[in-house]
């Protein structure tokens, strides 16, 4: 690769057809083997702002000491929210809220979490049992207080701006049940028994909840059912369940990681009597955690950052075979994708408090697997119509870590910042060319050496690239057939350390950098840096 001076750079790029831009004020001639070409006549669908979303369960610390610090608390709060979270949460347009589960949710009774805080029953935690938590001093984590319930719920959600999800009880309660959770959150102000009590509750107005999943992981802890099993469960629960002129849209709890077939039991079964059942299924709840790779999340070698971020690239395959399985029972495809738990999963040992159940602190590798997921559910716009990362603080692959005042932005949220430049635009197919990475020191399970998607709003071009290489910048062309790009910035997040992470003392180590680029021409070429996302906003002429 040659690296010339900018005054000769000027001088031959004056006469030549390709516009050279290069990362970090040098300027460089192109990788022959790099492109990017963003195809802007081949349209895949609308980004969905529901694939942004987030998910808080009753677990650990993602609750108590994450979201709610409670009204008397010395910490900053709003109505016993915590300040800071909800103040950073809305800056990201947070879209939509799964709550309050998980597994819990197959254990909550709604009911114990409405009324007054003082009279709440306080019950066990469906996680008690956890070596982790049985190590653990006794607390909300342990004996689930009440004291975060539907309203509170619902009073963060419209504080940071999000539609609320709420994953209903299939293992342990009945449909009754269910119709009636609905009845409380929506039914007009005045007109039934539950109505009235959200009144007396603090909430006249309905809260009018429109997304509604029916069970969790209902193949595991959601009551360990066959597809068959649950197809009923399904449309037992959606039958007849009043509107109160909020269309419900169901999600029914799909499948874990690769296992087709509970999603062709499942839609079998469903419309075996009548098709129109497909109807009842607004998304499908793939859940996909792409593990961990090497001791834990901070501790880790080269060849466990490319295990991970390969692992993490197999969603890809994922939502194609789930999404082609299920065309073959709904060939309009009517129900879409809604991937309602995501992330990496790593051994306990960074959590920031022994009562924070799967707290992990996430380090740029984990930025890298959010970007990757993130610009794959966007390259699938036409079948993903709601995503929730697992889980939204303290927790897995969390945008937040918080402990009593401390409080800390993790590379996540900055990926979530930086990817919500997407939403709402049209989805263009690109195609992605470079030469393998060469340094993985093992065959690298479907990681490509750049990858990212592009999106369209107008005149205005979002880009974003991933280079997971360590050590290789990528030199890249990108090509927009057709098109003059006036103007571009960029922000970049990235570290000469794969190993950076933000904690409550360095609470700046991974943010991102934004710089502007002079842009003259119809092509360009940008050096990638190594171990990099990248987001490029390009003004079309
Ligand atoms: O996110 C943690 C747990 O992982 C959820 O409760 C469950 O749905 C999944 O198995």
């Amino acid at each position: 690769m040659t690296t010339i001076g900018r005054r000769e750079f000027l001088q031959q790029a004056a006469g030549a057809s390709l516009l050279i831009l290069a990362g970090g004020g040098r300027l460089r001639a192109a990788n022959p083997q790099c492109k990017i070409e963003v195809l802007l006549k081949e349209p895949v669908g609308t980004i969905s702002p529901d694939i942004y979303g987030h998910f808080a369960e009753h677990i650990g610390g993602v609750i108590y000491d994450g979201v709610w610090v409670g009204e008397n608390s010395p910490n900053a709060n709003y109505g016993g929210i915590r300040r800071e979270l909800a103040d950073r949460l809305r800056r990201l347009q947070p879209s939509v809220i799964r709550w309050p589960g998980g597994c819990f949710a197959d254990s909550y009774n709604w009911r114990d979490g409405i009324g007054p805080r003082h009279q709440r029953p306080v019950r066990t935690n469906f996680w008690i049992n956890t070596p982790f938590l049985q190590a653990a001093p006794d607390g909300p984590a342990k004996y689930e207080p009440n004291t975060f319930g539907t309203d509170e719920f619902i009073a963060f959600c419209r504080l940071v701006g999000a539609e609320p999800y709420l994953a209903a009880n299939v293992r342990s309660l009945s449909a009754r049940d269910f119709h009636e959770w609905i009845e409380y959150c929506n039914a007009p102000a005045g007109s039934t028994t539950l109505a009235n009590r959200r009144e007396a509750n603090g909430s006249r107005a309905p809260h009018r909840v429109r997304f509604w999943g029916v069970g969790n992981e209902s193949w595991g802890c959601g009551g360990d059912f066959t597809p068959q099993e649950y197809a009923t469960e399904f449309r037992r629960f959606t039958s007849w369940v009043p509107d109160f002129g909020v269309h419900p849209a169901f999600i029914a709890a799909g499948p874990n990681g690769g296992d087709e077939s509970w999603t062709r039991g499942f839609f079998e079964a469903l419309i075996r009597r009548n098709r129109d059942y497909i109807r009842r299924v607004y998304g499908w709840g793939l859940h996909y955690y792409c593990g961990s790779a090497g001791r834990g999340a901070i501790d880790f070698a080269p060849a466990d950052w490319y295990q991970l971020l390969g692992q993490a690239a197999h969603m890809e395959h994922l939502i194609q075979n789930h999404w082609s399985a299920m065309g073959e029972l709904d060939p309009d495809h009517h129900a879409k994708l809604a991937i309602d738990e995501w992330g990496a999963w790593h051994p306990a040992g960074t959590e920031v408090h022994p009562t924070h159940l799967f707290g992990q602190t996430s380090t740029l590798r984990d930025a890298l697997v959010a970007a990757l997921t993130l610009d794959i559910f966007q390259r699938h716009a036409d079948k993903v119509i709601m995503a929730n990362v697992a889980q939204l603080i303290n927790n897995l692959h969390s945008l937040f870590l918080a402990h009593e005042d401390r409080f800390v932005v993790t590379g996540n949220y900055h990926v979530f910042d930086m990817y919500q430049a997407h939403r709402n635009g049209r989805s263009l197919r690109t195609v992605f060319s470079a030469p393998e990475i060469n340094e993985a020191g093992g065959p690298l399970s479907g990681l490509a050496a750049l990858a990212g998607s592009a999106s369209l709003h107008e005149k205005r071009l979002v880009l974003t690239v991933v280079n997971p290489s360590i050590s290789e910048t990528r030199e890249t062309e990108i090509a927009i057939p057709a098109a003059t790009v006036r103007d571009a910035t960029v922000r970049t997040l990235s570290h000469s350390d794969i190993h950076a992470h933000n904690n409550f003392e360095h609470p700046d180590a991974l943010v991102p950098r934004d710089s502007r680029l002079e842009v003259k021409g119809a092509e360009l070429v940008y050096a990638f840096p190594p171990a990099s996302i990248v987001r490029m906003i390009l003004e079309l002429a």
